[in-house]
């Protein structure tokens, strides 16, 4: 099936975090869709450090791949009980989930304007609605994440360009590999998803060519849940 509306033929599209996981189906996603895409790894760029995505996104303007589409899907997390969390992750944290994203919207924001026509998307989490108790600095980076979406998506829209969030749940990649093998927790994880299954990485990849391409563009400062209704409360 090929339809014109969700083509991004002479669309350039960055994709943070885009060497697996999520973040690599949502590239070749966009790809196959026709958009020339700038893939991203932490030896690509480490988000943590403002100086480094600063001299990246210079290299991008001048080697003419400044986004049309940008996709803040990089992220870090740490499972510690709040009330131990250190300082310096929490800082980590906020940085690379947070203030990275707010940074590259914002470096990528004159292209978009000048062409009348872009796509900001930032990749939150279901802890946004159900915050894990050992990874609550990561639910509120994610939270803050999707309310600056929403403050931009009013302020861009008659620019042409949308603003917004799309939220995993439960995903069978690297970074929960471990917790979803073990048997006790991995059925305790899975058996408060309604779906009671992990979702593929690929899962998460139809919602970001929707919200990437002409077929999405009506849709600004939404939240779209990928999450098996693990977020659907009672
Ligand atoms: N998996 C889930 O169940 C789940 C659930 C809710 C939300 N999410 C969100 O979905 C997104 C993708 O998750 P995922 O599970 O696909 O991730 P993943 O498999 O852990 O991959 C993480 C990606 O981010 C890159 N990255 C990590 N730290 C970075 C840093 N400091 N600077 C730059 N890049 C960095 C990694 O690069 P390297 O390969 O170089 O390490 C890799 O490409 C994240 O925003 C995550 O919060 C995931």
């Amino acid at each position: 099936m090929d339809i014109p509306r969700f083509r991004l033929d002479g669309k350039t599209a960055l994709v943070t975090g885009s060497s697996r996981g999520i973040g690599k189906a949502i590239a070749d996603a966009l790809e196959g869709a026709g958009a020339r895409v700038v893939r991203h790894d932490s030896k690509a760029c480490d988000l943590s450090d403002p100086a480094a995505l600063e001299a990246w996104f210079d290299g991008l303007e001048k080697a003419g791949a400044a986004p049309d589409i940008l996709v803040a899907n990089a992220s870090v997390q740490a499972k510690i009980p709040w009330a131990e969390f250190p300082r310096d992750e929490a800082l980590r944290e906020i940085q690379v989930n947070f203030l990275a994203t707010l940074r590259m919207f914002q470096r990528a924001y004159p292209h978009m304007k000048a062409r009348g026509w872009g796509r900001l998307i930032a990749v939150g989490s279901v802890n946004e609605r159900r915050p894990h108790p050992d990874m609550c600095v990561y639910a509120a980076t994610k939270a803050a994440q999707e309310n600056l979406v929403r403050g931009l998506a009013r302020q861009l829209a008659p620019e042409g360009i949308t603003v917004n969030n799309l939220c995993p749940g439960v995903f069978a990649t690297d970074r929960n590999r471990e917790a979803l093998a073990d048997p006790v927790y991995g059925a305790k994880v899975l058996s408060a998803i309604p779906m009671h299954e992990a979702a593929m990485p690929e899962d998460a990849a139809g919602a970001a060519l929707l919200l990437a391409s002409d077929a999405g563009r009506y849709i600004t400062g939404s939240t779209i849940l990928i999450d098996g209704g693990l977020s659907i409360p009672g």
